[in-house]
């Protein structure tokens, strides 16, 4: 039995009123609200035992160190990752992606060729145009169909022996239609290329197995579950972290340092220059820990039968088109009614304190590809209810009537 009602009671922020109504908060796919453990994980840590980590022998040092550590061992065991050492900190999916692409600049050669997918946020589209300017390497697309669906035989076609990288999204911010990462990954690996999964709005739905998967890379945000801001993991293979030059120079990244030369650290601090946001990586832990309690598997029915029933209540509203119908979807419903701006949906739900994302989603290919400014998203949690459904579905009506 999954007992919303008690996990509600977690996260303070659900108690608080917007425009003198209760807040229903469907902004989840931007940013998840952060249960007590987390908030209690930050204050514990700035309270009790904030000191630099790696680098001093004094007992606040140490104990940060075993945390941050143990924080990383964390999200090893979530990840079923071979070795702690693959894991690295990051401040974010957006950190994850650049060190990868810039790392692969001194990897690729003209010409070369490089795949992403019609399905990506501009996060994981902008960093591998970059590469390209500096390598002269091409970048394909993997073209999507209107339900929002990979083309898996122009994806067929795509790939040959000059594909070096592909960047594919585990589930897309905008449609939330899951993407079929083994078949990509399995395929891509015939031709030796590399894969990146971002996992960004995968992992608040989904448990990942990364020695199953495969693959080769994989990112993703603490923020998106449950956890701070400011941090998030790059999961390499070891042999294509061993591989990759460093992406930033500074301490902590070092082995030795002469002004003739510099020799770098072991994995993962070759990766993670200078002092890093140790009560976030800490906290992340903690969130980690959290949803574990809960169990994915919970969490993804409880999730998909919520998206089932907004889905339908929300397809009664005459005029109201949902783009994305995949077959396979998860926690997004992005959505417009006909002539009607997104912007003025979301400004009149946010007067009745419903907050949801209007715009493009950092995803204008996507908005092109339907050839419409932007849409509203509603993005769900497991800490959202039926009833809140009912006054999104409400909102939308009321929006509708005063617009139309
Ligand atoms: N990438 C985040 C979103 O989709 C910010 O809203």
């Amino acid at each position: 039995m999954f007992d919303v009602a008690k996990i509600r009671e977690d996260f303070p922020i659900l108690k608080r009123e917007v425009n003198g109504y209760p807040l229903i908060y469907f902004d989840n796919a931007a940013t998840t609200q952060k249960p007590k453990v987390v908030i209690d994980a930050i204050v514990d840590y700035y309270s009790n035992y904030n000191a630099n980590i790696h680098r001093g022998v004094h007992t606040l040092s140490q104990e940060a160190t075993e945390a941050y550590e143990n924080a990383r061992k964390k999200i090893q065991t979530h990840f079923n990752i071979a070795k702690s050492h693959e894991v690295i900190f990051t401040s974010g999916t957006t950190h994850g992606i650049n060190l990868v692409a810039t790392g692969f600049t001194s990897l690729l050669k003209k010409d070369d060729e490089i795949i992403v997918s019609a399905l990506e946020h501009h996060s994981n589209i902008v960093p591998w145009q970059m590469l390209c300017e500096s390598t002269g390497a091409i970048l394909k697309v993997i073209p999507m169909s209107l339900e929002g669906e990979l083309d898996m035989d122009t994806y067929d076609k795509l790939l040959n022996t000059k594909t070096k990288i592909v960047f594919v999204n585990h589930v897309s911010n905008t449609l939330g239609t899951i993407n079929p990462i083994q078949e990509i990954i399995d395929k891509a690996h015939v031709v030796n290329a590399a894969v990146l999964i971002d996992g960004a709005q995968a992992t608040p739905h989904i448990k990942p197995d990364l020695q199953a998967l495969n693959c080769d890379f994989y990112v993703c945000s603490s923020h998106k579950l449950c956890g701070p801001t400011g941090v998030g993991m790059l999961y390499g293979k070891e042999e294509w972290l061993q591989k990759l030059p460093p992406y930033q120079g500074g301490g902590e990244m070092i082995a030795e340092v002469t002004f003739e030369k510099t020799t770098y650290a072991g994995l993962p601090h070759k990766f993670e220059a200078g002092t890093p946001n140790i009560c976030g990586g800490i906290a992340f832990g903690a969130a980690l820990d959290y949803m574990n309690h809960l169990g994915f598997d919970a969490i993804s029915q409880y999730e998909d039968e919520l998206i089932q029933y907004a889905t339908a209540q929300l397809l009664a509203i005459d005029g109201l088109k949902i783009y994305g119908t995949a077959k396979h979807k998860t926690s997004v419903i992005s959505f417009n009614i006909e002539g009607i701006h997104p912007y003025d949906i979301g400004t009149i739900l946010d007067k009745l304190g419903i907050a949801v994302r209007t715009g493009r989603h950092c995803a204008q290919p996507i908005m092109d590809f339907y050839k419409i400014p932007g849409t509203v998203r509603a993005s769900f949690s497991f800490y959202n209810t039926k009833e809140e459904v009912d006054k999104l579905v409400e909102g939308v009506k009321r929006a509708k009537s005063m617009l139309q």
